[in-house]
Order: C-alpha cells, then structure tokens, then sequence
C-alpha cells in the first residue's frame, strides 16, 4: 500500500487500537480489491442500527467499549423499533434492551443519533464529491446521484471502520472515472409530463429501471426536470432495491449528468434499452398484491422516512376527514423529522386524523403478522420490493393520494391510471 505519514502512524498504533484494527482490516479489503492507495472519507451513515441479533448487538457495542471514536461526523440510520412506543409495535423487552446498547454504543462512538433512513432530510448531508461511507442502500444512491457525494455500496460493519480509520481503499465509486454512464434507459414518448406529478410514477419507472440496469452505472433520458426531492428519494430507494444500484444519472437532473455528454464522458452508451408503458404494468403487478379487496389491516407508509413536507401533504389530502375504524394508518419518520413535526403542530394534527406516527424505526422490522395484520398497503417501492421476505406480507401499491382515499374507505381504493388496464 502506498500510506501516507498519517496513514502509516493509524498502523503503527499511535492514534489508538481499534483505529489501527480499523485500518488493518481495510488494508485487507484493499489487497483484495487490487487497490494501492486509500482515500480520506469525511463522513458516515452508520447502517448498524437495526436489531439483526446478538452478535451484530455485541460487535457494536465492543465497538464503542473499546474508546474508539469515529474519525468523522456519522449519523445512525433507523434501527428496529420506536424506543417510546416498542411495545405497541409487538417487540419484547429484551430487543428494546438491545437497541439501547446500540444507541449507547453509538453515542460512545460520537455517532449523532438522527435514527432515520432518509438523513438526507435531517440534519447533516455531504456536499457534492465528498468522499463518504455508507452501507444503507437507499443512502447511497441518494448520495451518490443525488448530490454527487461518492461511496461504495459497503457492508455494515465495514462502514463503521470507515468511519473510525477515516479511510476507505480507493477505488469503485470513489473514483470518478468510474462514475460514468456506461448505458442508456430511455422513457419511450408514451409518458405525458403532467404523470409525473402522481407520485408512484417515480417508484414504478425506478423499479423497472433498477431491474435492467442490477448494480452497473447506467443514465435515464426523459424523466422531468421539475420534481419534489421526495420523488428522487423514491427513485433512489426503489432503484436500490429492484436493483442493486448504487448511482444513476439522471440526464438534465442529477449533478453529474447535467448534460448526457457529462454523464457519458463525452462517449456514446455502449447499451440502450426503453422503458415502456408495458414496463411500467408489469411493475406494478410485481409490486402489488392484487388478492387482496375488502380487508385492508395497516397502511404502513415511510419507507424511507417520511419528509416533514411529506406529511404536511398527508394532512391536506385528508382535507378534514378521518381514518376509518377498520384499519390503522402507520407512518414512520425519522428523530428529527419526529420533533419538527412536533414544534410545529403537525403531529398533532396527524394524530387527530387518527394516524399513528412512529419515529426512529424501520417499517420493514415492524411485528406486523406477530400482530395478526394480514393485509397492509404501501406507497413505496423498496417496501414492496422486500416485505413478502421479510414480513410474509406482500402489501398492496398504491400512490400516497391512494393510501389515504383506501384510510378514509376503509378498503383499497385505487384510481384510473394510464398505465392500469
Ligand atoms: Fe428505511 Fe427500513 Fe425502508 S431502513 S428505507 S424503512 S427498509
């Protein structure tokens, strides 16, 4: 490896064991990935938050036990649970116990605990080409595209000695000359501009798209220039899942595909592929549960994290009305997000409406069946994309305007689509 003096000090042992530990085990990921040289990271997103058992529990408490302190800022994604109202959401005692651990171990480590998902919509984000580190999908192609910060797709606890060495091996998509565009998705001239202000376009147009392009760095043509930042969380969440993106371009839309020269270097794509109205059917059929009619349990919404904007939206789409008594309406919504809604007066009004607000957790971990909930329905495409494996219910899809029109019902309620036979 080519060390700087610093670099070389971290391994010599002089700024601390576990940052020497950090250092070493990235100097192996390096050797295996054929790279020479590290590169300063000066931020984390720290996906060590969720409950996944024992051992990732006491990796990361050892891991603030040990002293060591992150190299940089680092912000905690959503762990499992509301840690006020755990025990409504079905969880025992000893996961709320474990959480604590996490949270306490991260505060150990100087993490600051914005416990979201979307902490692009919290208090601390990357500017454009800062080096960064990070393990939560969704986060990463949002941080990649969106802004133009750079990061691999890491493992979990990869991410964290990251974040405690300050370094990463260089290469993948800290290099910019791996950023570049290598194929072309095109929306075919089927799609009218006014579509896009439906909001389960984005998931549905995501979804296909991730499901061409799997985990290359490809662009898309033909998407509007005007949008809600909560539509490219959208994309990049469902995009991330149905695939394993980690950075698209977005021509005329994301920083580094300003032009579809930028984003191709100048080249020509070596691949193109359309996506069709038929695409988008086909999505949707994939997503969607269509069994399910009368008997709707939950309509869980926020994953990711609700924006603050997001759910000022979902009280002006109740316009005055309330959740039917047949069904619950969960959202989830990230620390911060949880106590602006709160200062403003928002929560509140959600909860007048009937709607539960959950914080800090992820909506995939909920005990929903555990709760005997047999049926629930979603806007979101990454929910969809993993609920059947992770929760045995597949939910139904439906647009934001949808999920609250099927609260007040009582039952789905779906709308006249372009795309909908
Ligand atoms: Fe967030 Fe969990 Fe979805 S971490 S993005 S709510 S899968």
């Amino acid at each position: 490896m080519k060390l700087t003096t610093y670099e070389q000090e971290i391994l010599d042992g002089k700024h601390g064991e576990m940052r020497q530990k950090s250092l070493q085990v990235l100097c192996a990921l390096a050797e295996h990935e054929g790279v020479e040289e590290f590169v300063e990271v000066t931020l984390c997103h720290s996906d060590n938050a969720v409950y996944m058992g024992e051992a990732a529990a006491d990796f990361i408490e050892f891991l603030g036990n040990s002293g060591a302190k992150m190299a940089v800022p680092t912000t905690t994604n959503a762990c499992s649970i509301d840690m006020q109202k755990w025990y409504e959401q079905g969880f025992e005692p000893q996961i709320m116990n474990a959480i604590r651990r996490m949270e306490a171990a991260h505060v150990k480590l100087g993490a600051i605990p914005t416990w979201t998902c979307a902490p692009y919509q919290s208090c601390v984000q990357p500017v454009f080409g800062q080096q960064i580190v990070s393990a939560e999908s969704n986060v990463i192609c949002y941080y990649n595209s969106v802004i133009g910060a750079r990061t691999n797709r890491y493992a979990g606890p990869l991410e964290l000695l990251g974040g405690i060495a300050g370094r990463v091996p260089y290469s993948g998509l800290h290099v910019k000359e791996n950023r570049y565009a290598e194929g072309l998705v095109k929306l075919s001239d089927e799609f009218k501009p006014e579509w896009f202000e439906d909001d389960s376009l984005w998931n549905l147009i995501s979804y296909a798209y991730g499901s061409i392009v799997g985990n290359r760095v490809w662009a898309i043509e033909g998407m509007p220039t005007k949008f809600r930042s909560e539509n490219l969380r959208d994309f990049s969440a469902t995009a991330a899942s149905s695939g394993g993106i980690a950075l698209y371009h977005m021509i005329g839309v994301t920083p580094e595909a300003q032009t579809k020269e930028m984003a191709f270097n100048g080249k020509k794509p070596l691949y193109e592929e359309i996506i069709t109205l038929d695409s988008i059917r086909k999505a949707e059929e994939t997503l969607n549960n269509r069994d399910v009619s009368d008997d709707l349990d939950v309509i869980l919404l926020g994953c990711p994290h609700l924006s603050y904007d997001d759910c000022r939206r979902i009280v002006q789409l109740f316009d005055g009305r309330k959740v039917s008594d047949k069904l619950e309406f969960n959202i989830t919504v990230g620390r911060d997000i949880a106590n602006r809604l709160m200062d403003a007066g928002v929560y509140e009004d959600l909860s007048r409406l009937g709607i539960k607000v959950y914080k800090e957790g992820c909506a995939l971990e909920f005990r929903t069946k555990a709760r005997g909930v047999r049926s629930m329905m979603s806007n979101s495409g990454k929910f969809g994309t993993y609920s059947f494996g992770l929760t045995g219910i597949q939910p139904v899809f439906g647009s934001l305007t949808e999920c609250v029109e099927s609260a007040v019902a009582g039952r789905v309620v779906k709308e006249v689509k372009p795309w909908r036979k």
